[in-house]
């Protein structure tokens, strides 16, 4: 039972990816057959700068490695590096309806924002479809923003199989909704599109700073609070500190005598000691690029092994062999 991801590489990753993406696919290490990669291709409709795509490469694989993504178990690379995923996207584009991909969210919202649509925006779904099929993927996890994206990998997997004989798997999505949605500091969804975030590892003065400036309401620290467990703090308490803590907490603030500073002061606290090994892990990490790189080239001619039995099988099936 194969399961496969990708990391789009666009910025900084906060808790709510933590929560929500990278810590499901950490534990699913357990089970074994995991394969995750960076999504660099995909990065290429959005940003155009070269060196900015470097970083947020190299910032990925240290998150991701820092926080307990374990090579020896999972095969973590970067996409291109297996460019066999761009001739599948041929193979599978083809027989790819224009009606489908114009039916797409990822397009049909960008081009709703007056974004100009190139080829790569229109083709995303195919080469996302190509992602998976090409490792004989059989689950999927992302979230449910990505649902339509499966479906379509579905659609287009079954449409070459009825058209070449049955040759890839068709693989299911896992659809996360078990995974609370993490709130922000203002209370919405933690998003990096509404300037919202706790980031995973950054600077303790901002992160300090961010957490503190939380706006609660004006009720004085003795009233007592019935609503506590609503409290944004209270909810970010629960991911980040030990149970008994976030409850003890959680009955203070009810029962009136807790004050909203002395609240944020504990997340904070919770918060920074949660990721203090990846954090060290992270500083060692980066302070061994040569290592990270190995792992990625390492990851890269494991997947590599895999994904060109199943584009030969493709290939063989469709003709071009
Ligand atoms: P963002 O909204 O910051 O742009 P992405 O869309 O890049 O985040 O999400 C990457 C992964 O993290 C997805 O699997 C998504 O479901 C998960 N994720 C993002 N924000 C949250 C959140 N606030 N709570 C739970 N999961 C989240
Ligand atoms: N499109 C996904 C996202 O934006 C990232 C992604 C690319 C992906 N290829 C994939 C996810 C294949 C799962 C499988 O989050």
């Amino acid at each position: 039972m194969r399961t496969l991801t990708g990391i789009t590489p666009s910025g900084t990753l906060h808790i709510g990816n933590y929560f929500g993406a990278m810590r499901p696919a950490i534990e699913a290490q357990q089970a074994g057959d995991c394969f995750y990669f960076i999504a660099n291709y995909h990065s290429m409709t959005s940003v155009t700068d070269a060196a900015e795509r470097r970083v947020n490469t190299r910032g990925i694989a240290l998150d991701w490695l820092a926080c307990g993504l374990d090579p020896k178990i999972s095969v973590f690379w970067r996409q291109s590096d297996v460019p066999e995923v761009t001739e599948l996207t041929w193979l599978l584009g083809s027989l790819t309806p224009m009606g489908l991909l114009e039916r797409a969210h990822s397009y049909k919202d960008k081009a709703a924002k007056g974004i100009s649509p190139n080829f790569g925006l229109f083709a995303y779904p195919v080469l996302m479809a190509a992602d998976i099929l090409l490792y004989d993927t059989h689950r999927v996890p992302v979230g449910k923003d990505q649902k339509q994206h499966l479906e379509m990998t579905r659609d287009i997997a079954i449409k070459f199989n009825e058209a070449y004989g049955e040759t890839l798997v068709v693989p299911a999505a896992v659809i996360r909704d078990d995974v609370a949605v993490v709130p922000g500091l203002d209370g919405q969804k933690m998003s990096k599109s509404y300037g919202n975030t706790i980031e995973i590892f950054g600077d303790e003065k901002v992160l300090r700073k961010k957490i503190m400036g939380i706006v609660m309401d004006s009720r004085t620290p003795a009233e007592p609070k019935p609503d506590a467990d609503k409290n944004l703090a209270i909810q970010l308490l629960k991911l980040v500190a030990p149970a008994e803590v976030a409850a003890d907490l959680e009955n203070r603030l009810r029962a009136g005598g807790l004050g909203y500073g002395d609240l944020k002061k504990a997340l904070f606290e919770h918060y920074w000691n949660y990721f203090a090994a990846a954090r060290v892990r992270r500083t060692e990490l980066a302070a061994n690029l040569d290592h990270v790189e190995s792992v990625l080239r390492d990851g890269a001619a494991r997947a590599r092994a895999v994904a060109s039995v199943v584009l030969q099988r493709a290939r063989r099936a469709s003709g071009l062999e």
